[in-house]
């Protein structure tokens, strides 16, 4: 086993964060050079460098309010209040929510923080092994001894958690290293490959120690930049959340799923069987995939939509006729597919559930607020579905005055392994009114 990580320790914050390039938007692999951003990897579709780029050109100030209705792990977030702007979050996910949550506990006493691992360290070390039994999944996943010791430090934070801060912040250390403790291998998106070993694994106690202390640092860097938190979360969902609440929102920076049949539902199912929230795949779509919007077939099928209902939803009429002449394509094209995937329901079911959200964001937004949505489009089947284009002309239907999209990369344009051939492209979408 190999004891080593590349992440760098407080002194190299500075340095690594004046080397890096700032794109246009960035991805975040960027963000794991930075301070609390890099307490959890997630897909996040952005850098932070991006964001506050992008706050910066908008003029956003103290007295505003910035809002990600699809916040993740809080890239936006955790930019807003490095930069002293108050900012809300709305995540489906309830443990990514609950990752952004700790994220946001970075006012934190240091001492405290470490006190309390230390804690949760010495009571690990105190376990006698028993035989320990986990599902499936996880037995795959780890060599015996090292599974032994994440079970030693999870039975250590359960007998003394306390739902303080620095609990809650342990809770996210353990969670944090249990990729790298693993020697299954982890596909692209956050997908878990039990059956594809890596060489290159953490050994637990090594790890964990290691995840505290840069906490530890980045809670000091942060607490010496900014003197409190102004960010709000809601655990909830997008389309529904404005009705309860109402905000006075100047700007917007997200990054939906996109419809390109990624299953976010599944990015951490790894993470919540270790901790025991779902026993197996099975399980993941009562816990979370049925609140989130619909970007995946898994989610259409399992629902059973019917497609003449989505067509009928008054929230796609301004795109009803294209939507409809794609999705009944999809319908015809799925018959000669073997796995008859559900990407007809799964588009409509797409379309509608962003159409509710930017009626929501209408609701919250100032008059003439500023929105940046990254954004591809997709080609499920091979059939092209414009939904830039489309979440262009919904957010115009829901209030918004202008738009207008910005190429930042093709995809799909290297043709080796890939199922279709239609050229697929990423970028900004600029939203105003
Ligand atoms: C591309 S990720 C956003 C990542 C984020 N930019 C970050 O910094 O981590 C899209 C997020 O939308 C969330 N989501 C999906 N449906 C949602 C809904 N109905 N309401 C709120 N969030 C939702 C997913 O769980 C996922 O975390």
């Amino acid at each position: 086993m190999q004891t080593q990580t590349n992440l760098p320790l407080f002194e190299d914050i500075v340095a690594v964060r004046s080397k890096i390039e700032v794109s246009r938007s960035g991805s975040f692999v960027d963000n794991l050079a930075l301070p609390i951003h890099r307490w959890f990897r997630y897909s996040a579709g952005f850098s932070a460098q991006w964001v506050e780029q992008v706050l910066a050109e908008w003029k956003i100030k103290q007295d505003h309010l910035v809002l990600d209705p699809f916040a993740g792990s809080g890239t936006v977030s955790v930019v807003c209040d490095t930069m002293g702007i108050p900012s809300l979050g709305i995540e489906a996910h309830p443990v990514v929510a609950r990752i952004l949550k700790a994220k946001l506990l970075w006012n934190t006493s240091p001492e405290r923080f470490s006190a309390f691992a230390e804690s949760v360290l010495t009571e690990a070390k105190k376990q006698n092994p028993i035989k320990i039994e986990y599902p499936p999944l996880i037995m795959r996943s780890y060599e015996q001894e090292a599974l032994a010791s994440l079970h030693a430090l999870k039975s250590a934070w359960v007998s003394l958690q306390d739902k303080s801060p620095e609990s809650e912040l342990v809770w996210l250390a353990l969670t944090a290293i249990l990729r790298s403790t693993s020697t299954a291998g982890t596909a692209q998106w956050q997908y878990i490959l039990p059956n594809k070993t890596k060489k290159r694994v953490i050994e637990p106690l090594f790890a964990f120690q290691q995840q505290i202390g840069i906490i530890k640092a980045d809670l000091r860097w942060m607490q010496a930049q900014s003197k409190q938190s102004y960010a709000n979360v809601v655990a909830g969902d997008a389309r529904t959340f404005a009705s309860e609440n109402k905000y006075n929102v100047e700007a917007v920076i997200t990054s939906p799923p996109y419809a390109n049949n990624y299953d976010y539902a599944d990015a951490l199912r790894f993470e919540m069987t270790f901790w025991g929230d779902v026993n197996g795949w099975s399980d993941i779509h009562d816990a979370v995939r049925r609140h989130l919007i619909v970007s995946s077939s898994q989610h259409s099928s399992r629902e059973r939509f019917v497609l003449e209902d989505l067509l009928a939803s008054d929230s796609v009429a301004a795109i009803r006729t294209e939507l409809g002449n794609v999705v009944h394509e999809l319908a015809d094209v799925r018959e000669s597919h073997g796995g008859k995937k559900h990407y007809h329901t799964m588009v409509a079911a797409y379309c509608r559930d962003i159409s509710l959200v930017l009626q929501q964001l209408r609701i919250v937004c100032k008059p003439g607020a500023r929105m940046c949505w990254v954004i591809g489009d997709s080609a499920p089947y091979g059939v092209y579905c414009p939904i830039e284009r489309w979440i262009a002309e919904l957010a115009m239907a829901a209030g918004f005055t202008d738009h207008r999209f910005e190429k930042l990369r093709d995809r799909n344009i290297k043709w080796k392994n890939r199922k279709h051939r239609v050229p697929l492209k990423e970028g900004l979408l600029w939203i105003e009114g």
